[in-house]
């Protein structure tokens, strides 16, 4: 049994996500989501337009994720590795090199973002 870990925010779920974890989920058999908590994302002077339940019951409709756990600082990534027994840490290559550092603890892997679609793009846009 292969586990993957990723993380991120995940506000306003578009393809970019969905293709990052389809091609996440295909490199193992479970995958596991850090998804940054409300007041994570304020740390991060981040605000996402769904809350964090809202997030969650997204993601978990998503046929790819496994299982989701709350991010909610920098540092608990090794840890979360340990005890997920994750095999393989996935980002964005918007995170390129970031978390090298993890490779003490498992593989990591950074994939290329798809084009032209973001979160902060679709927010933009539907203020007008
Ligand atoms: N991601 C991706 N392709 C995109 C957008 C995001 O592969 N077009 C990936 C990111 O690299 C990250 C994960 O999806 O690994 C979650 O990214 P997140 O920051 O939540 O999404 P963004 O759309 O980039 O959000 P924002 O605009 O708020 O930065």
């Amino acid at each position: 049994m292969k586990r993957i870990i990723t993380y991120g925010t995940f506000d306003v779920l578009h393809f970019g996500h969905i293709n990052l974890l389809k091609r996440a989920k295909s490199l193992g058999d479970y995958l596991i989501v850090g998804l940054s908590s409300d007041e994570f994302n304020a740390i991060k002077n981040k605000k996402s337009y769904y809350n964090y339940n809202q997030r969650k019951i997204m993601l978990e409709g998503c046929r790819y994720v496994d299982l989701v756990i709350p991010e909610n600082n920098w540092e608990q990534k090794t840890e979360d590795i340990i005890k997920y027994q994750a095999d393989i840490f996935i980002m964005g290559d918007d995170w390129q090199g970031k978390f090298d550092y993890l490779k003490d603890y498992c593989e990591v892997i950074y994939l290329k973002r798809t084009p032209n679609v973001s979160s902060t793009q679709t927010k933009t846009y539907l203020k007008g």
